[in-house]
Formats: structure tokens, C-alpha cells, sequence
């Protein structure tokens, strides 16, 4: 049988995202209304982590255990994965003894050969060039306020990070459009998205362009982890792309403004825009869990 992975958001088809989408409205219903919700009573997710974390591993570690299982947390400090154990050794040992597996990593192909070598479903909690769990949440969250995102436009503004990749891939996936504006030397690598030609995606010089009729204004921190040493250059070249509230004016009058957190008032974003009245980034924290959690029940017992 071949086991299923959650490793970049195209691993899925639209049809299965829809029930995704679906089953992540019961569940949460069923979390909101106190009703025991236990299909994965007694199965093990292990949760490695090469980078710092608060809401993933809190809505992955609260998801399993409302699920009726349990996590294990490991991370690189104290585990051998910190010390050279070759990524398929450590594969082949967390799989035998876990029904489920999510990493944050740095280098999207850490994750692939890990996943390469498991005999569970491996989970994408993060890598240098994919989010797709926070996108399943952010899209999750946009459908619970504005109804559909077949045909809307999501401006992306500022570093076309891990983040911006899965939006593009998403996309594709969901017939959005994406209109990315960032710095010169900032914008998506068109060795991992396909931006020439491609309907679903435009680029802008100017940010306000961007935002210009969006539904959605996103953006995320200049310097993501493991960009640290490029902090200062980041400073300077990313002055100009701050969300503000210029640029949701020019939105579309209803539209929300996501950021998947942690954010730093006063670079990526404003105050006003974050803490104002169009900001959905609480609901998007919250729903990790609630679509992480149909996640975890599909890729274990598929569609129920
Ligand atoms: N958005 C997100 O993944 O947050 P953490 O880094 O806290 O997990
Ligand atoms: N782009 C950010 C997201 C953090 C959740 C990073 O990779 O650090």
C-alpha cells in the first residue's frame, strides 16, 4: 500500500482539499460543542523540530490528543538527529514506532528523504520552502468568512518565502489568483514556482498594485528562520513593503488581512492593520488545529 504524505500543499487534489475543508468545519463544531471526538484513540504522532516553534506544536500536539492519541516531541538539541544520524536511519526508526510523523526542517529535500523512507504519512510542519499546514488553515479560515476561494485574488506582500510558495501552489490547485509584490532580489524563485505564463500568478513592482482589489492582503516577518545572518540587508530592502492602512484601503472594502505569526508590529505589518477590524490572524492560529486535525484523520483513516 503507499503510504500518503502531507509534504507540499500540490500533494493533494482539489477534491480531496474540498473534504478537507469540510471535515475541518465538523470537527471544529464537534471541539466547540464538547462532543468526544476520538477516531485516532491510541495512535502516536511524533513531532520533530529543527526550528523553534509555538503554534505548530501546540496545535499538532492539542490536534492528536482531542483525536484520542498521543505526540512525542523531538527536536535536534537532545535527539541523535542533532549529532549526524543520517535523516533515512531516523526515518526508519520513528516510523516503526509512531502511526504519523510531522517536521519542521530547513531544506525542503531533508523532508522528502525522510519522507522517502518512512512507512507512516509524514506531515510538512514548516521548511525553508514550504508551509502547507498553514495555508490549509489560512484558506480554511477564509472559507469560514468570505464563503469561496475559487476566482478571489490574495495579494502577497513582501518576502516570496516558504509561505508565498504554498500560496502560489495553492493557486493552482484551488483556480485563485496570487499578486505578489516584493523586493528586487526578494521576489519567487521561478526554479520553484511557475511564474511565467502562468494565469493564476502576477507580479508587481509596487506593493499598493498588489493590494488593489484584493479579498485577502497577506505578508509575513522579512527574515524567516534560518535567514538570520541576511537580518540587517532584509531591513533595509523590505522598507517599503509594510502592510498598512493605505494598502487595505485599496483593497477590496471586505477583505481580511492573514499573517501566519509571529508577526513584528511596526516592520512586516502596522499595528492598525493587525490589531484593526480586518485582521482574521487569531481565527488563522486557531484553525491550524481544527484543519490539522481533519489532516491527521484523513491521511490515517482516509475519508470517514
Ligand atoms: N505560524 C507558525 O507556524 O507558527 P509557529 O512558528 O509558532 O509554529
Ligand atoms: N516564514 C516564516 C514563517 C514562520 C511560521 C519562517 O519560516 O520563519
Amino acid at each position: 500500500m503507499t503510504v500518503r504524505h502531507f509534504l507540499q500543499f500540490k500533494d493533494f487534489s482539489r477534491a480531496e482539499f474540498e473534504y478537507l475543508f469540510a471535515r475541518a468545519r465538523v470537527i471544529k463544531d464537534k471541539f466547540k460543542t464538547y462532543e468526544t471526538h476520538h477516531p485516532l484513540f491510541d495512535r502516536t504522532l511524533v513531532m520533530v523540530f529543527e526550528k523553534a516553534s509555538t503554534r505548530t506544536r501546540l496545535s499538532f500536539e492539542a490536534g492528536i490528543q482531542q483525536l484520542g492519541g498521543s505526540a512525542i516531541y523531538l527536536n535536534t538539541r537532545d535527539s541523535q538527529l542533532g549529532r549526524g544520524e543520517p535523516i533515512e536511519d531516523s526515518a526508519e526508526i520513528i516510523s516503526r514506532m509512531s502511526d504519523l510523523v510531522m517536521i519542521r526542517t530547513f531544506e525542503q529535500e531533508i523532508i522528502e528523504r525522510f519522507a522517502a523512507h518512512s512507512r507512516v504519512p509524514v506531515i510538512n510542519g514548516l521548511t525553508n520552502e514550504y508551509h502547507p499546514c498553514q495555508v490549509l488553515a489560512d484558506i480554511f479560515t477564509f472559507i469560514e468568512r468570505r464563503g469561496v476561494i475559487e476566482g478571489k485574488t490574495v495579494a502577497w506582500v513582501g518576502d516570496a518565502n516558504n509561505m508565498c510558495n504554498t500560496w502560489l501552489q495553492a493557486a493552482e490547485s484551488l483556480d485563485f489568483s496570487v499578486h505578489v509584490s516584493s523586493p528586487p532580489g526578494y521576489g519567487p524563485n521561478p526554479e520553484l514556482n511557475a511564474i511565467t505564463d502562468n494565469p493564476h500568478v502576477r507580479l508587481f513592482d509596487d506593493p499598493m498594485e498588489a493590494c488593489r482589489g484584493a479579498h485577502l492582503v497577506s505578508t509575513d516577518v522579512w527574515t524567516s528562520m534560518g535567514f538570520e545572518a541576511e537580518n540587517e540587508a532584509r531591513m533595509k530592502a523590505f522598507a517599503d513593503w509594510r502592510v498598512d492602512g493605505e494598502m487595505m484601503k485599496i483593497a477590496a472594502p471586505d477583505a481580511v488581512f492573514m499573517h501566519c505569526l509571529p508577526a513584528h508590529r511596526g516592520e512586516e505589518v502596522t499595528p492598525e492593520v493587525i490589531d484593526g477590524p480586518q485582521s482574521v490572524v487569531w481565527d488563522e492560529a486557531e484553525n491550524r488545529m481544527h484543519a490539522q486535525k481533519a489532516l491527521m484523520e484523513y491521511l490515517l483513516l482516509g475519508r470517514v
